[in-house]
């Protein structure tokens, strides 16, 4: 086979056991679809909050220069207008330029009915609350907001999955700072970046950075790096990092009091930004693996235990006998599902089906509750990737568990 089949192959791969796994299915698909959206099912929910989650922990909730921000997606216009969007948020086509923001339309009597967009950046939604936030919080320099949220492109080709929708989510940080330090900054949360993308399992082997030349950069920046990642249908862009200078907080004219010099000042920004739906299918992609087991074809997704959407499975050997599922309901599962959330209860079909499943899940642990459990209070936990079993105590298995997340 060539390479180009087999890399076509794994998306085709991941798309179909996203689907039949309940992790994304396609937007409207008893109506035909819509195209650029996706609907998440249980367990992408779940991969998709635990990345969120592991992306505020990094950068807002273990710092103490950072700040949260749920702007509204609606905005007034002007918001747009003054940055830059109306005039040059377009792609070419026919020759042309088609602004790719969706257009809508608030306000029921005619007089009040007034043009909005649906936000095509939550990058705006941080600007226009930096005056509230400095008179809420009154932060020196530097500090930063961070804002996780839909956005919305009228994209004229939307294609390869969640690669390139209409309808999206993107976390993003805007970090205000001293115009002598950009420099300095940017290079740090180049770092901070990288950091956090080895963290949630991305394959570092396929990450690369592209300086972007000014040409291609977009209308606000002064420097941009775009991190790339070698996708199936090519190497393409992951997330960015931008030195956006003072054009917005100008352009919406805002300023900051410098204490220390006691004048006022317009704050620069380094704006590191990164799309959930990338982050996922680069974590899908890097994850995804196959080995032989017993003669057959095994498909297992690879994922950190902090990322995936189960990290443990408990069954019991036998579905058919009381004492095993009333052992495993009250002393296994109760307790792990109390403690980690994000415990499933797994007694369809013989054990072998079982491990297939949460393999293809990404679940790191199955715990099988068996005969020898009710005389010894020990079960078995199976290990994903080497398929090893070893006894733990029932007492242990909260500890065990916890043990791995680190
Ligand atoms: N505030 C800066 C900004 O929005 P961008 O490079 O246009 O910069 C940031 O978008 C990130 O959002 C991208 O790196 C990508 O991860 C994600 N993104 C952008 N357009 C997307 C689309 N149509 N579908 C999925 N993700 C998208």
């Amino acid at each position: 086979m060539t390479e180009k089949k087999e890399e076509n192959n794994l998306m085709e791969k991941i798309v179909s056991l996203c689907k039949r796994r309940g992790f994304i299915f396609p937007g409207s698909e008893i109506y035909g679809g819509f195209a650029g959206t996706y609907d998440w099912g249980h367990f992408g929910v779940a991969l998709k909050n635990n990345v969120q989650n592991s992306w505020w922990k990094k950068f807002v909730d273990s710092r103490r220069d950072m700040f949260g921000i749920d702007a509204a997606i609606l905005m007034n216009s002007k918001v747009w207008e003054v940055a830059g969007h109306v005039a040059n948020f377009a792609d070419p086509l026919d020759g042309g330029q088609f602004n790719t923001m969706l257009k809508t339309e608030v306000g029921a009597k005619k007089d009040e009915v007034a043009v909005s967009y649906l936000r095509p950046e939550t990058a705006q939604g941080i600007f226009v609350n930096f005056k509230n936030t400095v008179d809420a919080f009154h932060p020196k320099l530097p500090f930063g907001l961070a804002q996780m949220g839909k956005a919305f492109r009228n994209e004229i080709a939307p294609r390869d999955f969640l690669f390139r929708v209409r309808e999206f989510e993107q976390m993003e940080i805007e970090y205000f700072l001293k115009e002598a330090d950009w420099e300095k900054y940017f290079e740090y949360w180049r770092g901070e970046m990288l950091d956090w993308m080895e963290e949630v399992g991305i394959d570092m082997n396929k990450v690369h950075e592209l300086e972007v030349s000014p040409e291609d950069r977009a209308h606000y920046s002064a420097r941009t790096i775009d991190f790339e990642f070698d996708f199936p249908f090519g190497r393409k862009e992951l997330f960015g990092l931008a030195y956006r200078t003072d054009f917005d907080l100008k352009n919406h004219k805002l300023d900051y009091l410098d204490e220390e010099e006691s004048k006022k000042i317009i704050p620069h920004v380094i704006e590191p930004t990164f799309g959930v739906g990338r982050a996922v299918l680069s974590i899908l992609l890097s994850a995804y693996c196959e080995d032989e087991k017993d003669g057959e074809v095994r498909p297992y997704l690879k994922f950190k235990p902090n990322i995936a959407p189960v990290i443990c499975a408990v069954s019991p050997l036998l579905k058919n006998k009381p004492e095993l599922v009333e052992y495993a309901n009250t002393k296994v599962f109760a307790p792990l599902k109390a403690e980690f959330g994000r415990v499933i209860w797994d007694d369809n079909g013989n054990i072998g089906k079982r491990y297939r499943r949460q393999d293809e899940i990404g679940t790191p642990f199955c715990i099988v509750i068996d005969f020898d459990t009710l005389t010894d209070d020990t079960v078995t936990v199976r290990d994903r990737d080497t398929g090893e079993q070893e006894r733990v105590k029932v007492g242990e298995l909260v500890g065990f568990i916890k043990n791995k997340l680190d």
